[in-house]
């Protein structure tokens, strides 16, 4: 596992969006696991203005994370229409080639199916992460047992009262969605974790504290081969100091932090 610590979100998305260019550069035909949240954005308008500087997605798979339960993909809460205005409608990437769960599904056991048939037949190159203030990956609630395949999940209260602010009414928030399960996401051939701003401290402390639990889903990260956890300034701060963790802090050691 590595973690990279940045200054600002700005260097840290500077850092994440140059390894997907890179991806995309190098691979003939590159998925990406994407997320959505407002820690991906700021790597989204990277993405888009380095596709105004020449890099095509023509060739590139994407399959998002999840999904709420009943909302249609123009609703403006639904991650479909977030992954529209944030990328996909911005380069030149063919729809047939985007992927996110189909929330409006009649037969939401089907869909979970035929997601799951998707991974498997695209392998995600690079999986891009936002952890919840619960630990949650995807949505991935805490419980005391996690599913492996993509499933239809009861969000938690917490996330609940995170993501209101989206909602004109929270009161018509979905409360259920669909995710990608624990296991998919650790199939991912490489995983990048985002994590900014200080009220992210504490969960990243308990996900790379050492030990692993259903209690906080984004621990699991531990046991992938290829994970990088990158932080700005806030969500390191409760860290133990880089000699304990045996982890490189490029920052920390050019004193360029702060
Ligand atoms: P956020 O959400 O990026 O809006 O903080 C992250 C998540 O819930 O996974």
């Amino acid at each position: 596992m590595k973690i990279r610590v940045f200054p600002t979100a700005e260097l840290a998305t500077v850092y994440v969006a140059a390894l997907v260019e890179s991806l995309i550069t190098r691979e003939p035909h590159p998925v990406l696991g994407l997320a959505t949240g407002a820690t991906p954005v700021l790597l989204y308008r990277q993405l888009v203005a380095f596709h105004r500087q020449g890099l095509s997605f023509a060739h590139v798979t994407t399959i998002n994370l999840d999904e709420y339960v009943g909302l249609a993909p123009d609703h403006p809460q639904s991650y479909r229409r977030f992954m529209e205005e944030h990328l996909f409608r911005h380069v030149d990437i063919p729809p047939t080639q985007t992927h996110v769960p189909n929330g409006m599904a009649a037969d939401l056991a089907a869909e979970c199916a035929r997601y799951d048939a998707l991974l498997a037949a695209h392998p995600i190159d690079l999986q891009i992460l936002g952890i919840g203030h619960n630990g949650h990956i995807g949505f991935n609630e805490p419980e005391g047992a996690l599913k492996t395949r993509t499933h239809v999940v009861t969000l938690t209260a917490e996330t609940l009262r995170a993501n209101a602010r989206y909602f004109p009414d929270p009161g018509a928030m979905p409360r259920q969605a669909i995710t990608m399960g624990l296991e998919s996401i650790l199939q991912a051939k490489a995983i990048i974790l985002m994590a900014f701003g200080a009220d992210k401290a504490q969960i990243v402390q308990a996900a790379l504290s050492g030990e692993v639990s259903t209690a906080v889903p984004a621990s699991f990260l531990q046991m992938h081969p290829n994970v990088t956890f990158v932080l700005d300034a806030g969500a390191c701060q409760l860290l133990t100091p880089p000699e304990h963790w045996g982890v490189s802090f490029p920052l920390l050691e050019q004193g360029q932090f702060t």
